[in-house]
């Protein structure tokens, strides 16, 4: 029985004890279900935020909650480095076997950030350079690595320094790009790499590290053609593509990994979120080739490929492939349309972009032109505003992100159904109508 009974108490806690690290919390959850979330006061949430796109096979996952169970049983700890045990070599192999391209050796982490940090460390230990370009506007964690990757100063704030010799190039915001202005994008801003390449580093680079769709940027998808152009720069430089699928990966983008949209091959592909649904695992995934270039001792994590967390990921991979993939894909398509119309309808949505069952809202004040005189400037009060009255009228939980903090972000469980989906689109609208 929680000791906590009411939403007030668990906030006063929270105040006491847990540091302070968000301007704004969301409702606190006692427990969740599928699409539902249940506060303290008894109160149902929609879920269409996913606990920052994480629960793709929905809260309480049945078959994902049996596997960790049964885990727990079994074996909790031993560290996965020292005591080889089935769920690691099970997951390791299914990977393998479900990422793209050539993939084939993985290392298990904790989280998104850590894959991250590891996967910068195996392109440096592979290709003897130093450098990493990232993009501007990316997000790659929080820890002091991941940070200098990561390309937007307001994580960054008396932080410095972090990793030295990081570059950021442009990042593929067709809506807000200075040349194309969002008309007729034919991607040659990718080329803007070569350029940063050739002003900005040494030409020492180990990778170039994107995110396939960056998350935290707003939903930003790169236009046909960049994403190739952008492996073949890297490549031409002697560095290594890493995709940084810890948001897109696991079903999210209507792929098993959002790189599959793309005609590209990543060199590393880092994981974490929705890889076991919740339980805290990250990874990272390289060629044979690649790989190999690790020697023992050169990388490790006590608690990394937790065998409950890899069992946890297993059942999820199983329910993503059993059809919950196609299902955000058809679930994007219809999505699509419907934002669309509500693009059309109110001149404060700027655009509504997005794959599968990642979509972001770009509100914006129409009277006025944004930064570097394109499109209209961002309105991050709109933004909280709307995301305030969806929870207030309509008990739907939803993100608030972009690097402007003015893009609404659906990243709802990949099990939501079509009826919910229609409630949470027709409570943006009236939200829309309302403010
Ligand atoms: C693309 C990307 N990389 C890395 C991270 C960091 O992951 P974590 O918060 O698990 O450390 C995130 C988190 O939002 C992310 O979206």
């Amino acid at each position: 029985m929680s000791e906590y009974e009411s939403n007030s108490s668990v906030d006063a806690a929270y105040d006491e004890y847990v540091m302070p690290i968000w301007k704004s919390l969301n409702v606190p959850v006692k427990r969740a279900h599928g699409c539902t979330l249940e506060d303290f006061d008894g109160n149902e949430y929609l879920d269409a935020f996913s606990g920052i796109s994480v629960t793709n096979v929905g809260h309480g996952n049945d078959a994902v909650v049996d596997a960790a169970k049964a885990q727990l049983e079994e074996f909790v700890h031993g560290c996965s480095y020292v005591h080889p045990n089935e769920p690691v070599a099970t997951l390791a192999e299914t990977i393998a076997d479900v990422t793209p391209g050539d993939l084939q050796k993985t290392f298990f982490c904790n989280s998104g950030t850590e894959a991250v940090e590891g996967a910068i460390k195996l392109a440096r230990k592979y290709t003897g350079s130093k450098e990493i370009v990232a993009l501007e506007m990316g997000f790659h964690g929080r820890t002091l690595g991941s940070l200098a990757l990561t390309g937007n100063n307001a994580y960054k704030r008396g932080m410095a320094p972090t990793l030295n010799d990081v570059s950021h190039a442009r990042a593929p915001y067709s809506y807000r790009c200075p040349d194309c202005r969002g008309d007729g994008c034919d991607s040659s801003c990718a080329d803007e790499l070569e350029h940063v390449i050739g002003t900005h580093t040494s030409g020492d680079i180990a990778a170039v590290v994107v995110e396939p769709v960056m998350g935290e940027a707003g939903i930003v998808v790169p236009p046909a053609g960049w994403l190739e152009r952008v492996q073949e720069i890297a490549h031409d430089h002697g560095a290594l593509l890493i995709a940084d699928e810890v948001q897109t990966g696991y079903g999210r983008t209507g792929e098993l990994f959002a790189s599959s949209h793309f005609d590209i091959e990543p060199d590393i592909l880092t994981q974490a979120k929705g890889i076991a649904n919740g339980l805290p695992l990250g990874a990272f995934t390289a060629s044979r080739k690649i790989a190999d270039a690790f020697e023992s001792g050169d990388h490790l994590s006590t608690f990394g490929g937790n065998p409950v967390a890899c069992a946890a990921a297993l059942a999820t991979i199983e329910q993503l492939q059993d059809g919950l993939v196609e299902d955000a894909r058809d679930h994007g398509q219809w999505l699509e349309s419907e934002l669309n119309s509500l693009e059309e309808k109110y001149d404060a949505v700027g655009q509504t972009r997005g794959l599968g069952l990642m979509w972001g809202v770009e509100l914006v004040d129409p009277d006025e032109t944004g930064p570097r005189g394109v499109a209209p400037v961002p309105d991050s009060d709109l933004a909280s505003t709307v995301s305030d009255h969806l929870l207030e009228e309509s008990a739907i939980v939803v993100g608030v992100g972009g690097y402007y903090k003015n893009v609404l972000r659906l990243q709802p469980p990949l099990t939501i159904s079509r009826e919910q989906l229609e409630r949470v689109v027709a409570a943006l609208d009236r939200a829309l109508e309302a403010v």
